[in-house]
């Protein structure tokens, strides 16, 4: 899970920049190390050096405060290059690779929200929150970030009454949302391709997100200034500061989920 920085120089520096700032540095140490080795006599074969540079990225890493998940990517960036070089791969299946990998985690860079996805019993819990069944009413329902549309899929065939929208800036996890709601034929629930900053909230009865840490405070503000009062809003996870919710749903799933609910 993305969590913030809290210290250091690089701290205005979006962390996969960072990182990579960090790899380069240590990089360079290595480089010098490795002439310094080769000017006594010792000659660094490529594998050893890779490690020896993803120690030193690792420990930079830690230094320089960037979260704790990143200090093995730091530590096996180099060495997992090596070792897929001597696969002998045309480098047009790297680029193939970074494509793809950027076209699911789109959003990572800016924002730090990657994709990742609410757990059935999430998807349960949400139902329970969603306005009562009153004849001839419906309801407007959102999910900011919605990922590969299992929310809203869910949402929309548990509540035939409700209009489940999504909004989904990654191309791919939108095209493969696009494609389950038109395949599924599922008539009220739409998906659009655009940013969640983009979105008038206004219209919503209930709007959902599961994000991270980094957004949550503007994407608070953003709720309040923008949505009716009475309805709901409800972030999976990710609380805000300094703003207790009105109430919280803790789930026995695998990433031990809690549903925090504001009525704004
Ligand atoms: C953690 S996933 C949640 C997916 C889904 N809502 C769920 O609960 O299973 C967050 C999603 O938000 C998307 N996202 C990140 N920044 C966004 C933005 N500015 N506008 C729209 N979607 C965004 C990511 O691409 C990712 O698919």
């Amino acid at each position: 899970m993305p969590e913030p920085r809290k210290t250091g120089w690089l701290a205005c520096t979006p962390p996969p920049l960072a990182a990579l700032l960090l790899q380069g540095m240590a990089c360079l140490v290595s480089l010098a190390c490795a002439v310094l080795a080769r000017q006594s006599g010792f000659a660094v074969a490529p594998m050893p050096f890779a490690f020896f540079c993803g120690i030193v990225a690792a420990l930079l890493s830690r230094m320089f405060g960037l979260p704790g998940w990143w200090l093995p990517i730091q530590l096996f960036f180099l060495p997992a290059l090596v070792w897929a070089q001597s696969f002998n791969l045309p480098p047009s299946w790297f680029l193939a690779a970074f494509l793809v990998l950027l076209a699911v985690y789109w959003g990572c860079f800016r924002i730090q929200v990657p994709l990742y996805l609410s757990s059935r019993k999430v998807w349960q819990a949400l139902e329970t929150l969603l306005p009562a069944n009153t004849a001839g009413k419906t309801f407007t329902f959102m999910d900011l970030g919605s990922g590969l549309g299992g929310v809203l899929l869910h949402l929309a065939k548990a509540r035939p009454d409700g209009h489940f929208h999504g909004v989904e800036s990654a191309p791919l996890p939108f095209l493969a949302s696009w494609l389950r709601i038109g395949l599924g034929g599922t008539r009220n629930c739409q998906v659009r391709w655009g940013s969640l900053w983009s979105c008038d909230l206004s219209q919503y009865d209930v709007v959902f997100a599961y994000l991270s840490p980094v957004p949550m405070e503007r994407l608070w503000l953003k709720a309040k200034n923008e949505m009716r009062p009475g309805a709901l809003f409800i972030s999976n996870t990710f609380a805000v500061p300094d703003y207790p919710p009105q109430d919280r749903i803790e789930l026995n799933d695998l990433h031990r989920s809690t549903l925090y609910v504001w009525q704004i």
